[in-house]
């Protein structure tokens, strides 16, 4: 069974755009086992737009650019999963993919077919270059169709952008994960205001197929083609916390073969995968927790009875003590003077924090967070 939990991994597309090779990819293999990425679940490694070679061959094939995998696609489909990954290609609903290559449309079940005679676990499925006269979700489904029946279990990833009401039938199409917006930029406002916009999502997601919001972008520090903005550290931080606590995909997209070591603290933050990864699903929900300011609290549920949460400055000043952030844990749910109250752990920063009764309060940074673990207990 795929994808029970948030899929995670890395894809080439932000780095390194259409630049691609097999020497590069096996380093990468190499990198995602030598960095501990696949003990902690990033186990996909996937190829973005141009993979494969500009026309199709005469059977009516796709095959790899023979310039970037002289060795063809097989030799290193095999050399991942040697390396205990597994591995995944792009193709496009279009008749060309957004990078001009040989897209899938009217070409699905034999591409499928291929695709799992290869060895091939992981289908991203974009967006571009669709034809008239079909609606959108169809081009999925047939998709969804072929590759549920080609023989090998392979991960179905719709790139669909949240555009024609992806919300409302990219789950019952048989997708496994399905992107809700436009592509992420290496910046701050392009980040939170993706999460923002999936907040009103929140009952969406659930085993088997996730509200994907789009790669991280952590460690990108607008050096690559998607922001030469960048982010802090402290707004990657946030960005890794959102993601986890929204249940989103986990899909990594900087050169992991040359991380620091704050972008591999943060990706690899074991307490956070593990709410991320929660076997039941829930994607937290999000609320206002003032009314003078961007401050939000996400709380999700978690399978042993615990609960996340996570207090988010989206302000661009730093909070005082006067407009300190504040859960109360009578908006999740926990009646004043019950006699119960969280055992709270800080899971950014490992350390426990004590018995909190009536509410959370932290200060925080212009765009920081905190997260906490609570385990519910009875103190009288
Ligand atoms: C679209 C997708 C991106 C990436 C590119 C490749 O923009 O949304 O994630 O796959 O195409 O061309």
């Amino acid at each position: 069974m795929i994808a029970q939990r948030p899929p995670m991994g890395f894809n080439t597309w932000n780095c390194f755009c259409g630049d691609i090779n097999e020497n590069q990819i096996k380093e990468i293999a190499d990198a995602m086992v030598s960095s501990g990425l696949l003990d902690l679940g990033y186990e996909y490694l996937v190829l973005d737009d141009h993979w494969m070679a500009p026309e199709r061959d005469s059977e009516g094939r796709m095959y790899a650019d023979p310039q970037k995998f002289p060795s063809g696609i097989e030799s290193l489909i095999d050399y991942v999963h040697s390396k205990g990954l597994k591995f995944g290609l792009y193709s496009c609903a279009g008749m060309l993919t957004c990078g001009s290559r040989p897209g899938s449309f009217q070409h699905e079940f034999i591409d499928a077919q291929t695709f799992a005679k290869w060895g091939v676990d992981f289908l991203k499925y974009d967006n571009c270059q669709k034809p008239n006269g079909i609606e959108d979700h169809l081009l999925y489904r047939r998709m969804a169709m072929a590759l549920r029946n080609c023989g090998r279990e392979i991960l179905f990833s719709a790139c669909s952008w949240g555009e024609y009401g992806t919300h409302d039938w990219a789950r019952n199409s048989g997708t496994n994960m399905w992107r809700s917006t436009g592509d992420i930029q290496d910046n701050w406002v392009s980040m939170r205001d993706i999460a923002m916009s999936q907040f009103a999502y929140s009952t969406h997601n659930a085993p088997f197929s996730y509200n994907d919001l789009d790669m991280l972008i952590v460690g990108l520090y607008g050096k690559t083609h998607i922001g030469l903005q960048g982010c802090t550290d402290e707004e990657y931080q946030t960005h890794f916390a959102l993601w986890s606590l929204m249940t989103s995909p986990l899909m990594i997209s900087c050169d992991i073969r040359n991380m620091n070591e704050v972008t591999k603290t943060i990706l690899t933050n074991k307490e956070l995968i593990d709410i991320n990864q929660d076997i039941e699903g829930r994607q937290g929900y999000a609320w206002k927790i003032s009314k003078d300011a961007e401050y939000y609290g996400i709380a999700k549920a978690l399978s042993n009875g615990d609960y996340a949460f996570g207090l988010f400055n989206f302000t661009d000043n730093d909070c005082t003590i006067t407009n300190s952030l504040n859960i109360k844990f009578w908006d999740i749910g926990l009646p004043l003077g019950c006699g119960y109250g969280f055992e709270m752990r800080d899971v950014i920063n490992h350390k426990d924090v004590g018995l909190m009764k009536e509410f959370v309060t932290v200060n925080l940074k212009a765009h920081a967070c905190a997260v906490f673990r609570g385990k519910l207990v009875k103190y009288e």
